[in-house]
């Protein structure tokens, strides 16, 4: 696999999300400011890079800045753990800027998806696009859900699941629904219900193709019937994988006490 190739991203030849993406993107208008948590080996910031050739990227990763990572005009790279949302917000309070894109790619993990969007959502301009990747981690059927989340925890997945619902029955959310989206750990009843006001629209895409090609073996030497790589790679058509979603930044007046202080520094 050649990692200086910008479609070296999972993105693009296992999880096909890349063009789902690209149809999104088209309707941001100019972009000049761009988030994206885990970096890997920068496939996704090369990627980012031809697309928005002006726009300021910041990587951010638990890693260290690695040497196979691109540099250059309007790319920084900073070291946080998900795994702290004070961190994340500390982050972001020192970033001082608000973000046309966000994607959040980094560990996956249910409660650290959590973290990065009730910090950083805020910080979406209105009209802008948040991406959460990977949503199917945080399925009850995913080993993550098992590992992280207690029997029955709502997370991400649920979340945006209800907007969604909403979104499409016109309805708005209910006190009681505030509650039951609450968890310690994952939302406070402030984040449920300010998630609720500031997202206009969720988009989730689930791949129901084959991928381009393998991420263990890098070959597409599939078996068509059993739909498993000839390496023994499920290729995940059933299983909870390759699920990710869109979510648009709603045109609205929402915004909550600590978000108010995070604008009037900027
Ligand atoms: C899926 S890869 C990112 C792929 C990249 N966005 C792309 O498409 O080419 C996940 C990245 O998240 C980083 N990561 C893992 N755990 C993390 C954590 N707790 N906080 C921040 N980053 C983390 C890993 O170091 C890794 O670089």
């Amino acid at each position: 696999m050649n990692w200086r190739d910008p479609a070296a991203s999972d993105k693009h030849y296992w999880h096909r999300f890349s063009a789902f993406y690209e149809r999104h993107f088209a309707t941001l208008g100019e972009v000049s400011s761009i988030l994206e948590y885990g970096v890997l080996d920068g496939a996704s910031i090369r990627w980012l890079r031809l697309l928005f050739p002006q726009a300021e990227i910041v990587g951010v990763d638990i890693l260290p800045v690695q040497p196979s990572w691109p540099v250059g005009p309007g790319i920084t790279y900073r070291t946080v753990d998900q795994a702290s949302r004070p961190a994340i917000g500390r982050l972001l309070h020192d970033l001082g800027r608000r973000f046309d894109l966000v994607i959040e790619d980094g560990s996956h993990f249910p409660p650290h998806q959590a973290h990065c969007l009730a910090e950083t959502f805020p910080l979406v301009r209105e009209g802008g696009i948040y991406i959460l990747e990977d949503l199917h981690t945080s399925h009850p059927r995913h080993s993550y859900y098992r590992d992280y989340c207690a029997p029955g925890t709502p997370n991400c997945l649920h979340l945006l699941l209800y907007i969604e619902h909403l979104r499409a029955t016109g309805q708005t959310m209910r006190p009681a629904d505030i509650g039951r989206l609450a968890h310690p750990g994952m939302f406070t009843e402030a984040d449920v219900s300010g998630l609720a006001a500031m997202i206009g629209r969720v988009e989730i895409f689930r791949r129901a193709t084959l991928p381009l090609r393998c991420y263990a073996c890098g070959t597409d030497d599939f078996d068509p019937v059993a739909l498993v790589c000839r390496c023994g790679v499920d290729l995940d058509i059933l299983s909870a994988d390759s699920m990710t979603s869109v979510l648009y930044r709603e045109n609205c007046s929402f915004v909550n006490k600590k978000t108010k202080k995070l604008y009037s520094m900027m």
